[in-house]
């Protein structure tokens, strides 16, 4: 396989508006982030993915683009975010611009004018639909609650919004539209941006008239046609939000010789605590099903796709919430999962806090909430009846605002993230865990991850090397070995707060280089582990 820069590169997701005040209006902003990058720095992070940072009524927090060619005021101007680029450039981090172009805001000129009339020449930018006997269209749903279709009652035909309907859906089958997209890429491309993460990616394909969501029969022609278009010709990361992906559709998207992504984000390993397809209702974390997927991938895309790993990012749980502790030994386990997910093979992504062991935020009445999934779910529960505690519990749970309250950086008024009133609540828990706290303290997580990212950067082995599970009969551990030239590089995790009795034949006396207990040599023949207890160690044949 052909190398590429970003095959050694870790991703840190910034999702600006909580990432850091530089003007005491509460609202992270990209002056922001340019005072914080000597933090990244110190991390050591090779890019940024920025949640999206364009001209937005902020329905969806940004996800929602009015202008694709204006930064949010909000956020600051086109200078800040050139000299964000530039300036994160010279400490060798680039910047991963979101691409959202499944849908856009109602408040986006193309759409303000396909509203105006039939025969407008934006109407066919959007998905327009006739009543079907007086009613909606047909089934479709709203990934945020509701039908997927709006009526407007100017020209009274239904549009498409998979989302909210303020975000109504592009219409990827009219060439002008695909046109116009390119050509704003490029604008992107030419302000020397790293790439693209690409905003469900999947849904370009769709064909409503069929019922078909993700996956349409012209997806990839779409994204190949992208890629020629636009970055094929430049050394970008793209990467693909596509929920529904299995191995094979992942090697649609990623296998190089057909010039679509650099990789995508598939999202089986979050669902290891979802019960059924509907992501509010969950069981315990099912950690044999967690260990199958995880091993799954790393051995499916061979050279025909790259991996992306991450935990979380804005739209779930905090990882140590999810797959750890957040009480009793969330250090133990918030580094115990960094040492498994960075020595994968794959691009990792942090999302922002996670290296702090950031946990979930949970709220009392639904007044605090603010995001728009959590807020409809809600209402449409209510009025079928639910209790107002079952749903906070839920929210509580799986909600998109507990990775979205601001970053944790010290122990003054509002973690150090707004000298003002922040947007949305701090976690209370801010006076312990904070970057400066952690940045003090040499055993931090933060170092953990400094280690796991200095060291990929520095060995093919876990870039490139070849992965095999290490059966140990215990359910809740996950071993496995990485292997490359000679060289190999076992890994051993316990993912339970229990004590585990591990006995593996025919390895030597090993010492680790990276581990979240204090450890002399290491036995494996007979080692107890400790709740949340990781390592790992390189032997020498
Ligand atoms: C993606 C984003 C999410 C957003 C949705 C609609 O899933 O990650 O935050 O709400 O797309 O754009
Ligand atoms: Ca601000």
């Amino acid at each position: 396989m052909e190398r590429k820069w970003w095959h050694n590169a870790t991703i840190y997701q910034i999702y600006p508006r909580s990432f850091q005040d530089s003007n005491a209006d509460g609202i992270g902003d990209l002056r922001g982030i340019i005072q914080r990058l000597d933090y990244l720095e110190k991390l050591g992070i090779t890019a940024i993915w920025l949640s999206p940072v364009y001209q937005s009524p902020n329905a969806d927090n940004g996800y929602d683009i009015a202008d694709y060619f204006k930064i949010m005021p909000e956020f600051g101007t086109m200078a800040d975010m050139e000299e964000l680029i530039q300036k994160a450039g010279q400490r060798g981090i680039k910047i991963i611009m979101d691409l959202v172009v499944n849908h856009t805001s109602d408040e986006h000129q193309w759409f303000i004018e396909a509203k105006k009339a039939k025969d407008n020449r934006y109407r066919d930018y959007y998905i327009w639909h006739d009543p079907v006997l007086g009613h909606e269209p047909n089934d479709l749903k709203s990934l945020f609650g509701g039908s997927a279709w709006q009526y407007d009652e100017q020209t009274g035909q239904y549009y498409l919004h998979f989302f909210s309907k303020k975000q109504p859906d592009l219409n990827w089958a009219n060439p002008k539209m695909r046109q116009d997209i390119y050509k704003m890429m490029d604008f992107w491309i030419d302000k020397g941006i790293g790439g693209f993460r690409m905003d469900v990616i999947e849904m370009l394909g769709k064909e409503p008239d069929k019922l078909i969501s993700t996956n349409g029969p012209k997806l990839h022609a779409y994204i190949q046609e992208m890629n020629q278009k636009t970055f094929g010709q430049h050394d970008l990361l793209t990467v693909g939000e596509a929920w529904s992906a299995n191995p094979e559709i992942a090697k649609l998207y990623s296998n190089p010789a057909r010039h679509e992504l650099s990789q995508i984000f598939q999202f089986e390993t979050t669902f290891a605590d979802q019960a059924g397809d509907d992501k509010w209702h969950t069981k315990e974390l099912d950690i044999p099903y967690l260990k199958r997927t995880l091993v799954k991938w790393q051995k499916a895309l061979g050279d025909e796709g790259w991996n992306s790993l991450f935990w979380d990012n804005h739209d779930l749980p905090r990882a140590v919430s999810q797959y750890g502790d957040d009480r009793i030994y969330r250090i133990e386990s918030a580094k115990m999962l960094a040492i498994v997910l960075h020595l994968l093979k794959g691009t990792p992504y942090v999302y922002q806090g996670e290296e702090l062991g950031m946990t979930n935020c949970p709220v009392q009445d639904i007044s605090e909430v603010n995001d728009i999934e959590s807020q409809n779910m809600y209402a449409e529960e209510i009025s079928k009846g639910a209790q107002k505690e079952d749903l906070l519990a839920k929210i509580n749970k799986k909600g998109r605002d507990n990775a979205r309250t601001p970053m944790q950086w010290d122990k003054s008024l509002n973690a150090g993230f707004t000298k003002g009133q922040p947007w949305l609540h701090v976690n209370t828990n801010y006076p312990v865990i904070n970057a400066q706290a952690c940045l003090e303290d040499k055993n931090s997580i933060f170092y953990t991850y400094q280690q796991l990212i200095a060291y990929r950067k520095q060995h093919d082995l876990v870039v490139y090397g070849d992965f095999t599970e290490i059966e140990t009969g215990l359910d809740g551990v996950f071993c496995y070995v990485r292997q490359y030239q000679g060289q190999k590089l076992l890994v051993c995790a316990n993912f339970t707060n229990q004590l585990q009795k591990l006995s593996l034949k025919g390895f030597p006396l090993l010492k680790a280089w990276i581990a979240n207990y204090a450890e002399g040599v290491l036995d494996l023949s007979q080692k107890v582990l400790k709740p949340y207890e990781a390592f790992a160690c390189e032997i020498k044949d």
